[in-house]
């Protein structure tokens, strides 16, 4: 199947619930190819890092704490359209507020610890996607 790439990474809180297959297998059984994928844990440098974005936000702090307090898996996935595609079927940040049948709904537990992460741009997705793989690792 072509498509274009976006970037996930299925969290700590979910992956230490025992959740990342059941994640995995919600994603292939919506039509997304995955190009790559390994289970890591990241540095507080690491998180800090790759949500540089929010470093003035006061929920920064506990975010790169708990993005870097357990293992998580990354994953470059493929569909068309993949950046909105992985947005709609990670629903809205807050778990409560997300719709009937996305993950988030489905394993977030609160809005801080959310399950799952998905690029907002391909542009995002490609610089998230070669930070966490090396061209030889995406098949
Ligand atoms: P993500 O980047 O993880 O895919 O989530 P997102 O686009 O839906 O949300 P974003 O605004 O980029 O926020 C990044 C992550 O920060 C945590 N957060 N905590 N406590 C809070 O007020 C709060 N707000 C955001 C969440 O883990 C969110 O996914
Ligand atoms: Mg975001």
């Amino acid at each position: 199947m072509a498509g274009n790439l976006t970037f996930g990474i299925i969290k700590p809180d979910a992956v230490s619930a025992g959740n990342a297959g059941h994640i995995i297998q919600r994603i292939t059984d919506s039509g997304f190819r995955i190009r790559a994928l390994k289970l890591l844990q990241i540095t507080l440098k690491q998180a800090e890092s790759f949500y540089a974005v929010h470093r003035e936000r006061p929920f920064f702090p506990g975010l790169t704490e708990f993005m870097s307090s357990g293992p998580c898996v990354v994953m470059a996935l493929e569909k068309e359209a993949a950046v909105k595609g992985w947005r709609d079927l990670m629903g809205a940040t807050d778990p409560a507020k997300a719709d009937d049948g996305t993950l988030r709904k489905e394993f977030g537990g609160s809005l801080s610890e959310n399950a799952v992460h998905g690029s907002d741009s391909d542009e995002n997705a490609a610089t998230e996607i070669s930070y966490f793989f090396s061209q030889i690792e995406m098949i």
